[in-house]
């Protein structure tokens, strides 16, 4: 066969291990794994890289509707210049449904905001926070039959969290028509106690915010969340979780026999509450929800992720700006921790953060990275097996990694919309050098290469991975 593309002499991760091979691409997939490959249109030398499956974020947060006055800080355009840059082929944002739309118009809007400004490819989840007989007995069926096989619902945030029995509701129609619930757990009953002290005490600076979102306020919802699922008798998948009392709850529940999904992200390895205890108003750069914990809860994620207990690792990517009204600086953030927006950006830095801090300290393998980055992302939300390995058949998406470069991140290096990084002068081994998606290369050396020509993926029901 003559490929258009052949990929030489990197160590290639596949499914089944690291091996020494070429890789063949014809037609913007893979077609050949294997030696002497022949002759190709273009031949890309990748002496000293290491070859791994594009990238798939299955959670950032672009262009959502984020209440009066406040905005994210990128556009599809910029959060996937930024994810291809960061090692993603592939970015699964959400479409929220905003008040006075119906869960249909808010998909054809997201679509709108999305459609032909994309460098690398989508996939929307949908957020549920209306149960009402339309949305949930018509408009979820008809999008999940049209591919959107994932919804996240959340029990925090006023206007977004559900009850239990909105939970249960939802859990039945995700039973019925085979989609996968990801749900946000902490208990906004608790919160709101907690916050409401806080401020009559005057305790309103950023850190507060993680003061008053303590582990048992994430432990309790976990617990809820699985026993719901449970009674419910669907999968679960728990997002963003960052210590180790919520991991003990999924641990237990898989024990039983439930089918409890777990991802976790950067922040929860890399990042304390002391971050949000920054001079003046600089905690305010790490407000998101659940908060960066401690030491001990950063070790008991990496001891859940060592074991294999996380089946994904996503970034969160929720971007303001710091400088900004419309962002972190908005209305009464600074009178209290409540008007701050929450979530921060990482699109760019997930990938790098756990190759250094995982794949090169010796903490996890090759193999191990490339299923929490990619290959259980595709599985888990019905990419697979088109996305997420490096396998003949399936999409060429590919990243090429340098393990020697060393870097300290830098905002003034970063591609997204936000004026500031959690990491900056984080120090890290081992960098993404080549993007390629569907066989072309779209970022080179921190360069975008290629016009935003990023496709939407419908997708399949979710794999059941345990
Ligand atoms: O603080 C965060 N994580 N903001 C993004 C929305 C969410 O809850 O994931
Ligand atoms: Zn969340
Ligand atoms: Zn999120």
């Amino acid at each position: 066969m003559y490929h258009d593309t052949i990929i030489k002499n990197a160590r290639v991760v596949t499914g089944s291990g690291e091996t020494l091979c070429d890789i063949g691409i014809k037609d913007g997939c893979i077609a050949t794994l294997g030696l002497d490959l022949g002759p190709a249109h273009e031949v890309i030398d990748a002496t000293g890289l290491i070859a791994l499956p594009g990238g798939i974020d299955s959670h950032v947060h672009i262009a959502q509707p984020s209440g009066p006055g406040i905005e994210m800080a990128d556009d599809f355009a910029s959060a996937t210049r930024s994810a291809a840059c960061g090692g993603n082929t592939t970015v699964m944002p959400f479409c929220l449904q905003d008040d006075g739309y119906t869960l249909r118009e808010a998909v054809a809007d997201y679509h709108a905001k999305a459609d032909g400004q994309c460098f690398v490819d989508v996939s929307f989840h949908l957020i549920i926070k209306n149960t009402d007989p339309q949305t949930i007995g018509q408009d979820l069926p008809a999008l999940i039959e049209a591919g959107y096989t994932s919804f996240k619902i959340f029990m925090t945030y006023e206007g977004l969290a559900l009850s239990d029995s909105q939970i249960l509701e939802v859990m039945d129609a995700a039973k019925r028509h085979n989609a996968m619930v990801m749900v946000h757990a902490e208990n906004e009953a608790a919160i709101e106690f907690l916050r409401d002290k806080a401020e009559a005490h005057g305790e309103t600076a950023p850190l507060y915010h993680a003061r008053t979102r303590p582990v048992p306020v994430e432990r309790e919802a976990t617990h809820r969340a699985i026993s719901l699922a449970e009674i419910a008798g669907v999968p679960v998948t728990i997002v963003h979780v960052s210590n180790g009392a919520a991991l003990d709850e999924i641990m237990r529940a898989r024990q039983r026999g439930v089918k409890v999904f777990a991802e976790t992200c950067p922040q929860y390895i890399t990042l304390t509450a002391d971050d949000l205890d920054r001079a003046g108003f600089e905690g305010a750069k790490y407000v998101c929800s659940p908060p960066p914990r401690d030491t001990d809860e950063q070790n008991a994620i990496w001891a859940g992720i060592e074991r294999g207990d996380f089946n994904l690792f996503s970034s969160d990517h929720c971007p303001f700006r710091f400088a900004d009204p419309a962002g972190k600086d908005a209305a009464g953030a600074r009178a209290s921790f409540r008007n701050i927006p929450n979530g921060i950006p990482g699109i760019e830095t997930r990938l790098p953060i756990l190759f250094s801090e995982g794949v090169m300290k010796g903490r996890i393998s090759l193999s191990r990275f490339a299923e929490l980055t990619a290959t259980n992302h595709a599985r888990l939300y019905g990419l697979a097996p088109r996305k997420g390995a490096i396998a003949v058949g399936a999409d060429a998406d590919i990243v090429l990694w340098d393990p020697t470069l060393t870097k300290q991140i830098s905002q003034n290096d970063l591609h997204h919309g936000s004026d500031y990084t959690p990491w900056e002068g984080f120090a890290v081994t081992g960098w993404p050098v080549r993007t390629i998606l569907r066989g072309k290369t779209v970022c080179q050396n921190n360069t975008i290469t290629e016009s935003a020509s990023g496709t939407y993926l419908p997708r399949k029901s979710p794999e059941v991975l345990l």
